[in-house]
C-alpha cells in the first residue's frame, strides 16, 4: 500500500547568476539547479510541488531571475512552484519576471510583502496549507519580521483554525552557534514565537539561508533547514583571510513527504546531497 500522500521538493539558496556568470566561489547556480532537479527526479519519479526558499538569485538582478526561469523549465510544466524571498533577492526584479503576487491565485496575499497562503491537499477532512513569510529587508542580510508582517501572520493563521500549517521562511528564527550566520537570523524571532505559540496548527517550519542542513524546534514546532543547491558553508568561520567561505562538502536539497499510515499522518524530511 502506498503511504505517501504528497511530496514536496525544497530547493534553497539557488543563487542564480546572469547567463555565463559564476559566483565568487566559482560555482554556477544554473549548473547546480540543473543537477539538483535531475537528482531529485532520479530519487522520486513525481513531486506534487516545489518550494524555492529564498536567495533565488545572487544579486537581485532581473537577468538573474530570467536565468532562474530558464532553469526551472527542467521541472514538469504543471508542477506548482512556491517562491519565498531571501536577503539576496529583490522583490521588484522578481515580480518583473515571475509576475506580481497580486496577480497570483494564492490566498491571503499581503499588499506590502511577498507573503501568501495556499492550500496544498486534504488529509482526513483537514486542509494542509502552506504559509509563506517574507523576512527580506532590502539592504540588510539579517532577517526581519516587522509588526505589519507579524500581524499578517496572526490574521492568516486565525483564519484557518482547523488547517495543518506548513510555514516557510528564508531566514532562521533561531541561533545556530555559527559565528557567520548568527548575526543574520531573524531579529524579531521572539515576537515570532509569541505569534506562533498561539497556534498549535503550525506543525513544521521550513527555512533556507544557512547553506547547511540542520534541525531544531521552536517550542513544539520542528524547524527544518534545507541546504543550498550550490555549495555548503562551514559551521564555524574565521574570515576570508584565514579560509575559503565554502567547504569541501556536497550541496543538496530536501524532500518533504507527507506520510499517511493507519494511525497517523505526518511530514518526513529527507536531506539529499548532489554533485553539480
Ligand atoms: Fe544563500
Amino acid at each position: 500500500m502506498e503511504h505517501t500522500q504528497y511530496s514536496l521538493l525544497q530547493l534553497s539558496d539557488t543563487h542564480l547568476q546572469a547567463a555565463g556568470k559564476r559566483l565568487k566561489t566559482g560555482d554556477s547556480g544554473a549548473q547546480a539547479l540543473k543537477s539538483a532537479i535531475s537528482k531529485a527526479f532520479r530519487m522520486l519519479p513525481r513531486f506534487d510541488g516545489v518550494i524555492l526558499s529564498g536567495d533565488l538569485v545572487d544579486r537581485g538582478a532581473q537577468e538573474e531571475y530570467l536565468e532562474l526561469k530558464e532553469g526551472l523549465r527542467d521541472l514538469p510544466a504543471d508542477l506548482p512552484v512556491f517562491f519565498c524571498l531571501g536577503n539576496h533577492d529583490a522583490s521588484d526584479a522578481f515580480a518583473k519576471v515571475f509576475g506580481p503576487l497580486g496577480a497570483s491565485d494564492f490566498n491571503d496575499v499581503s499588499e506590502s510583502h511577498y507573503q501568501y497562503s495556499t492550500p496544498l491537499f486534504q488529509c482526513n477532512g483537514q486542509t494542509v496549507r502552506l504559509v509563506v513569510l517574507d523576512t527580506l529587508e532590502p539592504g540588510d542580510d539579517q532577517g526581519h519580521l516587522c509588526p505589519k508582517r507579524l500581524q499578517w501572520l496572526h490574521t492568516t493563521l486565525s483564519r484557518y483554525p482547523k488547517d495543518r500549517i506548513l510555514l516557510v521562511m528564508h531566514h532562521l528564527p533561531f541561533l545556530t552557534g555559527s559565528g557567520l550566520f548568527d548575526s543574520m537570523v531573524v531579529e524579531e524571532r521572539h515576537a515570532l514565537r509569541e505569534v506562533l505559540f498561539a497556534f498549535p496548527t503550525v506543525e513544521r517550519i521550513l527555512c533556507g539561508h544557512f547553506h547547511r542542513s540542520c534541525v531544531t524546534q521552536l517550542g513544539a514546532i520542528p524547524v527544518v533547514v534545507s541546504p543550498s543547491t550550490v555549495h555548503a558553508y562551514p559551521l564555524s568561520y574565521r574570515g576570508r583571510k584565514h579560509e575559503p567561505l565554502v567547504i569541501d562538502e556536497p550541496p543538496g536539497f530536501t524532500i518533504h513527504r507527507f506520510i499517511h499510515d493507519a494511525h497517523n499522518a505526518y511530514w518526513v524530511s529527507h536531506f539529499v546531497q548532489h554533485s553539480p
